[in-house]
């Protein structure tokens, strides 16, 4: 398929290297010009081009940057067709992107996602580390093989990103619509917490919605005390055991 990232930080990157390892041909974009790519980036195979480039002939686009970046590149949607996927990567934690008031009020993040971009979308790879994504994937029927929650409103969206994630070495697990999808936020019990198809299964309806941000915010706290910033992005290991001690 033909996939447009934008946004090749962490989780964008990774992308880039694993779906164009599947064989997808992908091209990805950032706030710089093309030329300015970020070598490791362009070492995925990907194609550097501009943002207006990166939605336009495509058939999915991935958004995979800073939730409150997001109305910055809304407008580039007016002229993207009613077919393409888009699958947004992307949480709100307040400390990084500054307080939402839509979303404090009780917005589901991925329903905000749609109301900025005036269009459908499919929320997935929001709910797995950006190292683990890289490192983690196995083939299908593995036992131990994690599993990536995924939610979109529309069966083809549904289709396309359930085929993409499986493809990026995890089982795809369906939460079912955007409305439901505050299950997959930060604080829930499938948030990076590396859990496969059958332990989502059994977690998934544990999740208490008024507790998630405050258990967001302690782990945002426990990384700021390690590693003095909000944007850092937390070893391995420790992200992971922070997120099964706190959220499940
Ligand atoms: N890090 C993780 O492990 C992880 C896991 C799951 C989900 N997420 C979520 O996925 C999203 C991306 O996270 P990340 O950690 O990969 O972020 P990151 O490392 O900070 O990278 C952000 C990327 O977005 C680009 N960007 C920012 N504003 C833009 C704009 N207006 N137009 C085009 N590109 C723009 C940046 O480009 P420049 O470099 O040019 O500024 C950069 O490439 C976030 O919402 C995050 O919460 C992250």
């Amino acid at each position: 398929m033909k996939i447009g990232i934008i946004g090749v930080g962490y989780i964008g990157k990774t992308l880039a290297l694993k779906l164009g390892s599947a064989g997808h041909n992908v091209s990805v974009a950032n706030t710089r010009s093309p030329e300015k790519m970020d070598p490791d980036v362009l070492a995925t195979g990907a194609k550097a081009v501009t943002a207006q480039q990166a939605i336009e002939d495509n058939e999915v686009i991935i958004l995979s940057i800073p939730l409150n970046r997001i109305p910055d590149i809304a407008p580039l949607f007016a002229s993207v067709p009613e077919n393409v996927t888009v699958i947004d990567t992307s949480n709100y934690y307040p400390a990084r992107d500054l307080k939402i008031n839509r979303i404090e009020g009780g917005l589901v993040e991925s329903l905000w996602v749609t109301e900025q971009l005036g269009r459908p979308i499919a929320k997935a790879w929001n709910a797995i580390g950006s190292q683990s994504l890289k490192k983690n994937g196995k083939s299908s029927g593995d036992s131990d093989r994690i599993a990536i929650p995924f939610a979109a409103d529309r069966g083809t969206d549904r289709n396309i990103t359930k085929k993409l994630i499986e493809e990026t070495g995890f089982d795809a697990y369906d939460t079912g619509l955007l409305a439901d999808s505050w299950r997959q936020q930060p604080g829930a019990p499938i948030y990076c917490t590396d859990l496969t198809a059958a332990q989502i299964a059994s977690l998934i309806d544990t999740a208490e919605r008024a507790r998630l941000p405050a258990r967001r915010d302690l782990a945002v706290a426990a990384i700021m005390e390690r590693m003095s910033s909000a944007e850092a992005n937390p070893d391995a290991d420790f992200g992971l055991r922070l997120s099964r001690a706190l959220y499940i």
